[in-house]
Parts: C-alpha cells; sequence; structure tokens
C-alpha cells in the first residue's frame, strides 16, 4: 500500500547565505522528492520562537530562533512515500559532525546550529509545521 505524505522542509540561513538553496533543492527531486509548495521568507524572532516552541525548554532555545531569524530562508512542502522519515534520512544527524556520508548536513551543514536544514521529526509535527507555514 502507498504512504505517500507531506512533510515541512527548511533550508535554513546558513545555506540560503552561501546560495545553497539550488543544489539541496536539486538533491531533494533527485531523490524522488515532489517540491508541492516553496516561499522564501525571513521570520521575525517572535515568530521564530512560535515555531520551535516544543524547544522553549532547551537551554539553546534564545539562540536557536534568533539565528532561525537571523537571514532569509526557503520553506517547501515535500512530497514522497514515506517523506517524513526518508527526508530525516536524506539530511543525516542532528549536529553534522555526527552525519553520515552523502547526508545533506554531513555535505553543507557548519556547526550544530548551521545545520543548514530542518525536516519534521513526526506526521503529528508535519501537518502543524506545514500549516505554521502554509495555511491561508
Ligand atoms: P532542527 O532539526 O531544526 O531542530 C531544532 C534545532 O535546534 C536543531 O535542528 C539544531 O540546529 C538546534 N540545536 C542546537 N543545539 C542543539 C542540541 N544540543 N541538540 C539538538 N538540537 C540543537
Amino acid at each position: 500500500m502507498s504512504n505517500v505524505v507531506q512533510t515541512l522542509s527548511i533550508i535554513k540561513p546558513d545555506a540560503v547565505e552561501r546560495n545553497l538553496d539550488g543544489q539541496i533543492k536539486d538533491i531533494f527531486l533527485n531523490n524522488g522528492f515532489k517540491i508541492v509548495q516553496e516561499k522564501k521568507i525571513q521570520l521575525e524572532k517572535q515568530e521564530a520562537e512560535k515555531f520551535y516552541k516544543v524547544h522553549e525548554t532547551k537551554p539553546f532555545y534564545n539562540d536557536l530562533c534568533a539565528y532561525l531569524s537571523s537571514g532569509p530562508i526557503v520553506v517547501m512542502i515535500l512530497e514522497k512515500e514515506n517523506a517524513i522519515i526518508a527526508n530525516r534520512e536524506l539530511m543525516g544527524s542532528t549536529n553534522p559532525q555526527e552525519a553520515a556520508e552523502g547526508t545533506i548536513r554531513k555535505k553543507f551543514g557548519i556547526s550544530i546550529d548551521k545545520n543548514s536544514v530542518h525536516g519534521s521529526d513526526s506526521t503529528e509535527n508535519a501537518r502543524i509545521e506545514i500549516d505554521f507555514f502554509f495555511k491561508s
């Protein structure tokens, strides 16, 4: 039975700043993802705080929100069979130093903060994150 689903992907400020968004989008397309919608935006810090609310008790929360709102990002709805898991595999570990060869974070990530991409981690969060950016 097919399980084509959608997930939310963000190309973070470190990657957009280095003009890597085209290359990263090509990686998604070459791995069978469809980019259903996309837009380039810059968040206000308050919006980043809302997006990352699940991390609000973490010590890195403030820096994380300041960083996500520090420059333009590209947000995309990606679609594929088992897209949530497939995207997390393609991104690699949160810390680029621990990411496997061939993953986006291994290739482009600079640090655990500047790790180039974000992807939804569950079906529920994918829906919440897609609505956050694309619900009209
Ligand atoms: P992301 O997948 O966007 O989700 C939350 C982000 O917090 C994560 O990527 C990292 O960039 C960032 N982060 C910073 N420090 C940590 C940490 N110690 N553990 C997990 N995530 C961290």
